[in-house]
């Protein structure tokens, strides 16, 4: 079965909006990690708009927690990451203007650059990720990198603007998840998925963890921060769940 990562990037928003000390992201990861969830993930862009470093060194220091960290691969962030020795890194492309991860690493066009970060972790024993789209020339050249697992972008099945197009995405992440697990990467997914398309995902036998963030927070404001994370974790684990 598919493991939750819950991504608490956005409350880091809520409270940069105002720049306010609350609310604290890490007060988040401790509620969702009391419901056994398999990592925290955050993000630390280039422009800081969200997660601070400093939140990032106080989420490490928590315990039992397997932490996720994306990141362009800019030698700034490259150094941190370096520093705080989260348990895996996923690069992710990072433009300043986007409203948020906007498609795949392009693994082949930038390989020698990835590979060669990708083996500065290994190296540092820290699990690389590549974050790329649900394609067959993008999980090739991952494995080729020193990369241990792929996240598949769930991103263009999200927004899919009809089921047709969904079972479409859907069916390409599918294939994707069978192909890269065959080539010996871990399959983690994630991007854009709510309450109401997570099962679809989860139920694919070779995604082995998935993050998400925006909709667990966006519930929590309605729900509280621990109904929201458990409402997701019991719609992964296929158990009944009211809303
Ligand atoms: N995975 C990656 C690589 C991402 O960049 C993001 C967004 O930070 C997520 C998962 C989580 O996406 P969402 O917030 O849409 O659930």
């Amino acid at each position: 079965m598919a493991k939750l990562g819950v991504n608490v990037d956005h409350v880091a928003t809520l409270r940069q909006a105002r720049l306010t000390s609350y609310p604290d992201p890490v007060t988040a990861a401790k509620i969702a990690l009391s419901h056994g969830v398999s990592c925290i993930t955050v993000h630390l862009r280039e422009d800081r708009r969200h997660i601070q470093d400093d939140d990032l060194y106080r989420i490490r220091k928590l315990p039992n927690c397997r932490l996720n960290m994306e990141m362009a691969a800019e030698e700034e962030i490259i150094k941190i990451a370096l520093d705080l020795k989260p348990d895996q890194v996923t690069l992710v492309p990072e433009k300043r203007e986007e409203l948020t991860t906007e498609g795949g690493l392009d693994v082949g066009r930038n390989f020698d650059h990835i590979r060669d970060t990708a083996k500065r972790f290994n190296e540092s024993g820290i699990s690389a990720s590549l974050f790329i789209d649900a394609d067959s020339s993008q999980i090739e050249a991952s494995s080729l990198t020193q990369a241990v697992a792929v996240e598949l972008n769930t991103g263009p099945y999200s927004q899919a603007k009809s089921e047709k197009e969904a079972s479409k995405k859907l069916r390409e992440v599918k294939e994707a998840a069978a192909f890269a697990s065959g080539l010996g990467l871990t399959v983690h997914a994630g991007h854009g998925l709510t309450y109401k398309n997570v099962m679809y995902i989860s139920d694919i036998p070779h995604i082995n963890e998935i993050n998400i963030g925006h909709s667990i927070v966006s519930q929590a404001l309605f729900v509280g921060f621990d109904q929201a994370v458990s409402m997701m974790s019991g719609i992964i684990a296929k158990q009944p769940v009211s809303f």
